[in-house]
């Protein structure tokens, strides 16, 4: 084990990603970019994600041959690249997508998070797909200059919090002024970058679809028990009230509205200017 490895017991067991892929069939861990036609089913949410990389993929630059993915999920980008020519390399600090990678992928696999990677560097280019949000801003441009050759170019892809007080919302991504000033300090310019906000919101419409679904099963399942045990219904809930309570506060993360105003998804290419 080299000495970036997490070790087995701290190394992350992401059981969400775990669901989308092991339950749900999907192996892009992402939110995908959908059209504004699409229906909300299992088939137009695969077409979506298969969109997004795509566009990924269309959007790596003349010259690139070398390609570190980091958070490369199940390494389904990485497959594509490697498809299409380029050297490829995946990290991910997730124990699960260590074993899908080297199941899927002929790559080497870095089980490291980014930012305690020890990594030799050479890169032309360095993805990061919804990945970014987890590493410290600093970090993510400063190991990113460490490892790229000059003129590299890093593209990520991300949401981020343009509303700090929008609660739960606001817990999860970088704060997007922040990031674009660390940005703007380092040594990278950016090259393009679109907002994809629009493109995503149907992945939040069908995950609420489903969240009344499960919520309309349980309700289904449990009545009968609710018309003949009345007492102990009232105690079970009493129970259960803590987590019925947090899952309440979460519905509001796919609220396809709110996302929109509090958080802002982007994609942005990066090249290294010196
Ligand atoms: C939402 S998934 C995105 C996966 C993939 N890039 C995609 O677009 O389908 C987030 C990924 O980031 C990885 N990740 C989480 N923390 C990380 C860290 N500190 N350094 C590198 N990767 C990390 C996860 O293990 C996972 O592979």
């Amino acid at each position: 084990m080299s000495s970036s490895e997490p070790a087995t017991e701290k190394a992350k067991n992401d059981r969400a990603l775990r669901f989308y892929r092991d339950v749900l069939g999907l192996e892009r861990l992402h939110y995908g970019m959908w059209l504004p036609d699409d229906p909300l089913t299992m088939e137009a949410l695969q077409a979506a994600q298969k969109r997004y990389e795509d566009f990924l993929i269309e959007s790596v630059p003349d010259g690139v041959e070398s390609i570190l993915d980091v958070g490369c999920g199940t390494g389904e980008l990485c497959l594509n690249l490697k498809k299409k020519g380029y050297s490829v390399e995946g990290l991910s600090p997730d124990i699960n997508q260590k074993a899908v990678f080297a199941e899927k992928v002929d790559a080497p696999f870095h089980f490291t998070k980014f930012e305690d990677s020890k990594l030799d560097g050479g890169y032309d280019l360095i993805i990061m797909s919804e990945s970014c949000q987890y590493i410290p801003i600093d970090k993510v441009f400063e190991i990113s200059q460490k490892l790229l050759n000059p003129g590299g170019h890093l593209m990520i892809c991300d949401y981020f919090v343009v509303d700090q007080d929008a609660g739960e919302l606001s817990k999860s991504g970088h704060d997007y002024n922040e990031f674009l000033r660390v940005a703007e300090f380092g040594p990278f310019q950016i090259v393009s970058r679109r907002d994809i906000t629009p493109d995503i919101r149907k992945s939040l419409e069908i995950a609420s679809d489903w969240a009344d679904k499960i919520l309309l099963g349980a309700d289904i399942l449990t009545e009968k028990f609710r018309q003949r045990n009345p007492f102990l219904w009232k105690i079970a809930c009493w129970f259960g009230r803590g987590k019925y309570e947090k899952a309440m506060s979460q519905r509001v993360l796919l609220d396809a509205d709110k996302f929109a105003a509090a958080k802002k998804y982007e994609f942005f290419l990066f090249r290294l200017v010196d």
